[in-house]
């Protein structure tokens, strides 16, 4: 029997991957599913600005894109090292484009880890990324409309897709009801704790 790669259950449950196109909320939906779950949240964009000491924005600049890709490969297979190794399951928030590379999709199916995509509409992701600086890959729409559909192929593979057009709150609850991540030991917050209204 043949098996797609991230096809059924997750053979890993505590490791949760955050995948989607750049302005689609990884960071910010990630950092609230750790909280409410008390699990460790890893970012892997602060990872890879951390090991460079520069900013993305800097590596791109500096060093250009396939250097970039190569600390970013680097800074995947460490995360999921330290996962595989750590007592507290993982949430990891992956950049708009790890997922889009071969080597890193090994990486993460020889993990197990389950994929979960934030499938937000264009249009909300156009307006996130021309107000927000930073993002080396946003230069103008056409671009960016191009390079979101040459990366959907990638995003589809994932275990599961989520809405993430609407708030952090409702992106948060869909993939709590999931019915996949348990909250570590002891922890009873809800979401109207962890997010302020
Ligand atoms: C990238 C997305 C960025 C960051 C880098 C490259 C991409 O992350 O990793 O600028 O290739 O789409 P976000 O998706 O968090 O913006």
């Amino acid at each position: 029997m043949t098996s797609t790669p991230f096809s059924g259950a997750p053979a890993n449950r505590r490791l949760i991957c955050l995948i989607g196109f750049m302005g689609s909320g990884k960071t910010t939906v990630g950092a609230l599913l750790a909280r409410q779950l008390a699990w460790r949240f890893v970012d892997l964009d602060a990872r890879i600005e951390e090991a460079a000491g520069l900013r993305i924005t800097e590596i791109f600049e500096r060093l250009g894109e396939p250097t970039f890709r190569e600390i970013e490969h680097q800074q995947l297979a460490n995360t999921l090292g330290q996962a595989a190794e750590d007592a507290t399951p993982v949430i990891l928030a992956l950049g708009g484009g790890t997922f889009a590379q071969s080597t890193n999709i090994t990486l993460l199916r020889d993990a197990g880890a389950a994929l979960v995509w934030l499938d937000c509409p264009m249009d909300l992701l156009l307006a996130r990324c021309v107000t927000m600086t930073g993002r080396p890959l946003f230069s103008d729409e056409h671009s960016f409309r191009q390079l979101y559909e040459q990366r959907l192929p990638f995003y589809r593979q994932a275990t599961y897709r989520v809405d993430a057009g609407g708030a952090p709150r409702h992106v948060l609850e869909q993939i709590l009801s999931l019915g996949i991540l348990q909250p570590a030991a002891g922890v009873t917050k809800s979401t109207e704790e962890i997010i302020q209204p």
